[in-house]
């Protein structure tokens, strides 16, 4: 590869922050061609890859390997109610109906979504939303696409209670429970007393789902040394990614979000963060999902408009700013072969869901 050409990878366009990488002592740049060298770059640790593109006031952190829950599942406390919140998760007896569990919108084998544009919830009631996947849901600060729960424990009475979910409410969901003989001895093992309480269906619930992650992919693969791991598009696809396409200021770290709220001019007609903050400013903002296993959670965004992401990507290549998108968002001028590369690589990013084992009831 031409000399001028490996400079620009390095130091890349003007946008792209120089100042975030540190310079390789050992750099030694083989011959050979564009995704040679690409392969060569990116299998070096990730603070001598080359510069993303990153605005200044960004809330950055590197792409990196997928990381375990925090939650050690095998710890004597966490276990038993790891057990249980497995159980409520699927249990229909929470919903008013007795028909509609977590498990119906969030599916193990659809990497936890339930694959609809919006969900159906009681009496065939159509949510305004579309069901996102619970993978790796222990990272979220906020919780929704609007962020107006602000932690798991406190979640899980919002589906129970919703009309167009489970339609029921968290006493008469208690009291059901309390009446299952099969339950006492699983609320006992967890919380060590007999009674059974709201407070104990959360906590029990959030704790099961932060045990959810997603499976190693592809760039897992990369990342732990396999450098044949990604396809020549895939590494185009993920410089690009990080550089060119801009993707990496919103979607970055090991997970691919910033754990934040953008408007990225796809709202429709609904006010997202500001319902929660009342923030004029917010009006249109959601949070930013990550994108692993993103290629098998479609439809896509917030209400499930986008059926097909290539349709998203060109969205965001020819971006036209309006009153409130955000800044971050630029027309990208991206070729067919370059938005076709960043696809390739977002598959790099999906895997099928770890196999899940869904827990018999208690009677
Ligand atoms: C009728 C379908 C449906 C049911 C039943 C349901 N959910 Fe959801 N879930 C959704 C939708 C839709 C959203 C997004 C709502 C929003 O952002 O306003 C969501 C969001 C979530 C989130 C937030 C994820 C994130 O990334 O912010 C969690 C966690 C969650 N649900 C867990 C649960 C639990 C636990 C239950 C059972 C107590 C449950 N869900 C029942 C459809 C459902
Ligand atoms: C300004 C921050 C920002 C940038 C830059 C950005 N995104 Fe997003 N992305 C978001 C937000 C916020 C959403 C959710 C929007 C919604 O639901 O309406 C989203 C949603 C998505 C989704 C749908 C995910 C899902 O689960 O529904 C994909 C795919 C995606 N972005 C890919 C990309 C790619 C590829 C790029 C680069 C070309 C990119 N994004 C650049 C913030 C951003």
């Amino acid at each position: 590869m031409k000399p001028y050409l490996v400079a620009f990878l390095l130091v890349a366009v003007v946008a792209c922050s120089v100042s975030k990488v540190a310079k390789d002592p050992v750099l030694k740049i083989p011959a050979g061609t564009y995704e040679d060298t690409l392969r060569y770059l990116y299998s070096r640790p990730a603070k001598y890859w080359p510069p993303p593109c990153i605005d200044s006031g960004t809330n950055f952190s590197e792409l990196a390997v997928l990381p375990e829950s925090p939650i050690e599942p095998y710890k004597d406390s966490l276990k038993h109610k790891i057990a249980l919140g497995k159980m409520l998760f699927f249990d229909p007896r929470l919903s008013k109906s007795n028909m509609i569990a977590c498990a119906t919108c969030h599916k193990p084998e659809l990497s936890w979504t339930d694959g609809r544009s919006r969900s159906i919830g009681h009496d065939s009631a159509i949510n305004k939303r579309n069901s996102p996947s619970i993978q790796n849901v222990w990272f979220y600060h906020k919780l929704f696409w609007d962020g107006r729960s602000s932690s798991l424990e406190d979640q899980a009475f919002s589906p129970i209670n919703s009309e167009t979910e489970m339609s029921s409410d968290m006493p008469q969901a208690t009291g059901k429970l309390r009446r299952i003989k099969g339950y006492q001895s699983y609320f006992e093992a967890a919380f060590g007393d007999h009674e059974i309480t709201p407070e104990e269906i959360t906590e029990a619930l959030a704790v099961f789902q932060r045990t959810i992650i997603s499976n190693k992919s592809s760039f897992d693969i990369f990342m732990q040394g396999n450098s044949k791991a990604l396809t020549d598009a895939q590494l185009r696809g993920l410089q690009l990614f990080r550089t060119k396409a801009r993707c990496i200021n919103c979607h970055n770290g090991a997970l691919f979000s910033d754990n934040s709220f953008h408007n990225t001019g796809l709202a429709g007609n609904d006010d997202g963060l500001f319902f929660k903050t009342k923030i004029t400013n917010d009006k249109g903002k959601f949070k930013t999902p990550s994108l692993r296993d993103v290629m098998k959670t479609g439809p896509w965004l917030h209400d499930g408009s986008i059926t097909q992401v290539a349709d998203l990507i060109e969205h965001y290549n020819r971006i036209t700013q309006r009153s409130r998108t955000d800044k971050l968002l630029v027309p990208l001028h991206l070729s067919s072969v370059e938005k076709a590369d960043i696809l390739a690589f977002l598959q790099s990013i999906s895997s099928d869901p770890v196999p899940f084992n869904v827990p018999q009831l208690p009677e």
